[in-house]
């Protein structure tokens, strides 16, 4: 069932939504049902190869339109070439989709300054490159528009072994709620999105190398006790990119089983408890009364 499309048709029709780092992993996964429901497409990334498959193979499976446009998120004219080459495709363009990420394990006092800059570079600048760059746009012509960030849960409590992407996803995430304020004014609403593990090939490679998938197993720390599917972000991302979330501004949601909040709970531990030790438990816990 959670894999199952979820808005009725047509409702991104009209709507042209550029999806930065859109040629793999979830970025894909985005892209190709907001094809489904009707929208223009542009995907980015450094690889031009790579995105132009991918744009053939969306185009095959939607019979949508798809524009693919190198970029380097980084490089704040490449963004603004994304932007005029969009233009010419459609016309317009009404959503933003910041998904583009760079990150790999680490202890961080192994970290040369330049790896640390590298992911604070893409995911933090390359959010506020593409944002300010169609943000800028978008005032200018008077223009309402959607921006959605992905960020990950440890946004909200920061996570060892991965601390430049903590950073940055930290930071992307203060963008989000301070531009849905200041550009609230413009029509513009800017949301984010915590997805909690949903296996892509760039996560893994990079999160979970060799044996470290079998050891750490992601669906042992979930509630749920399972990952994500890729419908169900898709489903809620295109939820948020369209009009039916116009009220919504400002707002991170997370999509993750309960995983970090399992991380959080003092007690959660507990649960190792099995249920039999429950009744012994309650009669010790009983009897404190009046200790
Ligand atoms: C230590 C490393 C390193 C590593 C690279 N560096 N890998 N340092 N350990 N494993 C250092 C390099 O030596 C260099 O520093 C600097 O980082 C930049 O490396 P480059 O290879 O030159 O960078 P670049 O070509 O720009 O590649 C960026 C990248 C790469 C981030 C390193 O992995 C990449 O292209 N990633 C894109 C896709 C991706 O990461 N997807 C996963 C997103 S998942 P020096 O000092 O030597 O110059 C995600 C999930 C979150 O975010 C939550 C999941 C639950
Ligand atoms: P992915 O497939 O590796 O996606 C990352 C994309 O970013 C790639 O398409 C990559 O393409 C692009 N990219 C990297 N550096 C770039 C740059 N400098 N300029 C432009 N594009 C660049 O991994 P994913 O799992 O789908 O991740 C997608 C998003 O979800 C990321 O924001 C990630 O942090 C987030 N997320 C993922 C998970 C998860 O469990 N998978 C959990 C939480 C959050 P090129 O290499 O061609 O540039």
């Amino acid at each position: 069932m959670y894999n199952e499309p979820m808005l009725k048709d047509d409702a991104l029709k009209g709507k042209t939504i550029v999806v930065t780092g859109g040629g793999t992993g979830l970025g894909r996964a985005m892209g190709t049902y907001f094809l489904k429901l009707g929208a223009n497409l542009v995907i980015t990334s450094r690889k031009l190869e790579v995105l132009q498959k991918t744009a053939n193979e969306m185009e095959a499976e939607t019979r949508g339109k798809v524009l693919a446009v190198q970029c380097d998120v980084r490089d704040y004219a490449q963004v603004e070439e994304v932007l005029a080459q969009t233009l010419q495709k459609f016309g317009s363009v009404e959503g933003l989709l910041n998904n583009a990420a760079g990150n790999f394990i680490s202890p961080t006092e192994r970290l040369s300054a330049n790896a640390f800059s590298s992911i604070i570079d893409i995911v933090l600048k390359g959010t506020v490159n593409c944002t300010l760059a169609f943000g800028k746009h978008w005032i200018a012509q008077k223009q309402p528009a959607t921006v959605l960030n992905i960020v990950t849960t440890y946004a909200f409590t920061g996570s060892a072994y991965v601390v430049p992407s903590a950073c940055a996803k930290g930071g992307v995430l203060a963008l989000t709620r301070s531009l849905a304020v200041e550009w609230g004014k413009y029509g513009i609403r800017t949301n984010a999105i915590a997805p909690g593990p949903f296996p892509t090939k760039g996560a893994w490679d990079r999160l979970l190398p060799g044996d470290l998938a079998k050891k750490f197993d992601f669906k042992n720390r979930v509630p749920l006790k399972r990952v994500g599917e890729n419908q169900e972000l898709a489903n809620l991302a295109a939820f948020l990119m369209s009009d039916f979330s116009g009220y919504i501004n400002g707002e991170v949601i997370s999509i993750d089983g309960g995983e970090w909040l399992q991380g959080a709970g003092q007690m959660n531990g507990l649960e190792a408890i099995p249920t039999e030790m429950w009744d012994m438990l309650e009669q010790m816990t009983r009897s404190a009364k009046g200790s």
